[in-house]
C-alpha cells in the first residue's frame, strides 16, 4: 500500500470492536450451554481465529446481522478436535484457549502462523503445568502445543512478567480446577478477564495485587452484551490527529481501561487538544468518546524518557509512540519495554528500521530506544515484516512525509483491523493499493 502525504485529516472513523474483549466473550460464552448474543465483536482475522477454534470444539457459532451469537458447551464438557486449531497470528488465542483446553477431557494440537510459532509459551507451560497440566511443546518452549487435557488443581501464580494473556490463561484454568487459583501481578496489566468473569456470573475476588477464582463455577450467558470499540486502534488516529495541522477527529464508544489508556492520559497531560466526555460504565467496562484536534503545545510538555510501571497499559501503542516521537523536540527514550521483542514481530527493531528509512535517527537498545528528533520523513519503504501495528504506525507516519511512502504486506492490519485503510482515506485521502 502507498499512503501519501495528508491533505487533510477530519472526521469520526469507524472502529473495530476491542480485540481483547471480543477474545474474552468468545471464551466465556463458549463455556455457557446458553446462547450468548454479542454485537460489534471485532472482525479483525484475530478474533475470528478464535471463533474458528471454538467450532472445532463443539461450541456453536452463527451470524445474524450485527451480532454475533455463540451457543457454547456445560464446564468442561469441550468436544474433542482431531484437526489442529489454527490460532493464525493471535498470541491471545492460543495463551487463553490453552488454559481452556488444559482442563478438558480430550488432547488437543495448537498451532499458528510462522510469527505465532516464534513467539515463547514458556510463560503460559510453567503455571499450567504447576497446576497438574500435561503439555508438550516443541524446542524452546515454541508452538505447536500438544495438550493433553484433564483435570488440573489450584495454585498460587506470581507473574514474573506483566502479562494479560499469562494472567488470563491461569484464571481461565484456575475456573474449571479443583481448589483455588490465586494469580499475583505485581505491575497490573489489562483488567478484562477479571471484569468480563462476573458478567458471566463467576466470581472473582480482587485484593491489591491478587486476583483469586474457585475452580467449578458454571459460566452463565449474560444475556446480549456489546463489546466497546479498541482504544489501540483509536490511539493511531489519535496521534495522527494531535500532530496534523488543523485535524479534528471524534473517537466514539472507545474502551476506557485504565490498564489501556496510558497513551492517552499521557497525552492530554502534555497539552494536547484531548475532550474525553464522561465515562460510561458498559458491561463492566469504562468506555468513552474522545475528540481530538490538532496541538502544537503537546510537543513541549510531553516526557523524554517513558519506562517502568508505564511500559505496561502502553505495551501496544509503542509503535505509535515512537512516530509521536520523533515530534517531540527532545526526542524519546522508551526504556524497559524488552517485551517488545516477543510481539507479532520484534517491534524495537522494526520501529529503528522503519524511523531509520524515514530519515529519522534511533539508537536501539535490549529493552527499548532512544529516538532522536526529527522534523520531518523522507518517503520511502517501510518492511512491516508482516505486524499489523507495525503497518499501521508507519501509515500514519506517511501523512507526515515529504513524499509517498511505501508500507509492505499492509494487508497485514486485517489481523487487528481489516478497515483501517479504508478509514485513512475517509480521514485523510491518502491510502491507494500499490
Ligand atoms: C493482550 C495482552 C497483551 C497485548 C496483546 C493483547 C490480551 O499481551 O500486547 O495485544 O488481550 O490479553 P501480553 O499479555 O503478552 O502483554
Amino acid at each position: 500500500m502507498w499512503v501519501r502525504p495528508a491533505l487533510a485529516f477530519r472526521g469520526s472513523p469507524q472502529l473495530p470492536g476491542d480485540k481483547s474483549i471480543s477474545h474474552r466473550y468468545a471464551l466465556l460464552a463458549a463455556l455457557c450451554p446458553e446462547e450468548t448474543c454479542i454485537s460489534n465483536y471485532s472482525l479483525s482475522h484475530d478474533c475470528q481465529h478464535t471463533l474458528q477454534c471454538l467450532q472445532s470444539v463443539g461450541v456453536d457459532v452463527r451470524r445474524g446481522g450485527e451480532d454475533t451469537c455463540i451457543r457454547g458447551r456445560p464446564l468442561g464438557e469441550l468436544e474433542r478436535s482431531d484437526a489442529t486449531l489454527d490460532c493464525g497470528n493471535s498470541g491471545t488465542t492460543m495463551r487463553l484457549l490453552s488454559g481452556i483446553l488444559a482442563t478438558q477431557k480430550h488432547r488437543y494440537i495448537l498451532n499458528g502462523d510462522d510469527s505465532l510459532r516464534s513467539r515463547p509459551m514458556g510463560r503460559i507451560l510453567i503455571p499450567l503445568r504447576k497446576m497438574g497440566a500435561a503439555i508438550r511443546a516443541s524446542d524452546g518452549e515454541r508452538a505447536p502445543l500438544e495438550i493433553e487435557g484433564r483435570r488440573l488443581h489450584g495454585v498460587q501464580y506470581i507473574l514474573p512478567v506483566a502479562s494479560a494473556q499469562v494472567k488470563s490463561c491461569v484464571l481461565l484454568a484456575g475456573l474449571h480446577a479443583r481448589g483455588r487459583t490465586e494469580v499475583i501481578e505485581p505491575i497490573p496489566s489489562r483488567s478484562h478477564t477479571e471484569r468480563a468473569l462476573p458478567l458471566f456470573g463467576v466470581d472473582v475476588e480482587i485484593q491489591g495485587e491478587c486476583i483469586s477464582i474457585s475452580g467449578g463455577q458454571q459460566p452463565r450467558s449474560p444475556g446480549p452484551i456489546r463489546v466497546p470499540a479498541d482504544p489501540s486502534a483509536a490511539a493511531f488516529f489519535c496521534v495522527a490527529a494531535c500532530l496534523i495541522p488543523g485535524a479534528a477527529v471524534t473517537l466514539k464508544n472507545i474502551n476506557f481501561n485504565p490498564a489501556r489508556i496510558e497513551l492517552f492520559r499521557l497525552l492530554k497531560q502534555a497539552g494536547a487538544d484531548i475532550r474525553i466526555d464522561r465515562e460510561e460504565e458498559k458491561f463492566g467496562e469504562p468506555v468513552t468518546n474522545l475528540t481530538v484536534r490538532h496541538s502544537a503545545s503537546l510537543l513541549e510538555g510531553f516526557p523524554e524518557r517513558i519506562d517502568g510501571k508505564a511500559i505496561p497499559p502502553l505495551i501496544d501503542e509503542i509503535p505509535i509512540l515512537s512516530i509521536l516521537g520523533c515530534r517531540l523536540p527532545r526526542g524519546l527514550e522508551i526504556r524497559d519495554a524488552s517485551e517488545l521483542r516477543h510481539k507479532e514481530t520484534d517491534r524495537i527493531h522494526a520501529v529503528a528500521e522503519g524511523l531509520n528509512a524515514l530519515g529519522a535517527r534511533v539508537d536501539e537498545f535490549e529493552d527499548g530506544m532512544k529516538i532522536y528528533a526529527c522534523p520531518s520523513f523522507r518517503g520511502g519503504r517501510i518492511a512491516s515484516h508482516g505486524d499489523h501495528r507495525i503497518a499501521m504506525a508507519f501509515s500514519i507516519a506517511a501523512l507526515m512525509a515529504e513524499s509517498d511512502v511505501e508500507i509492505q504486506e499492509s494487508e497485514c492490519v486485517s489481523v487487528s483491523y481489516p478497515d483501517f485503510y479504508s478509514n485513512l482515506e475517509k480521514l485523510a485521502g491518502v491510502a491507494r493499493p500499490a
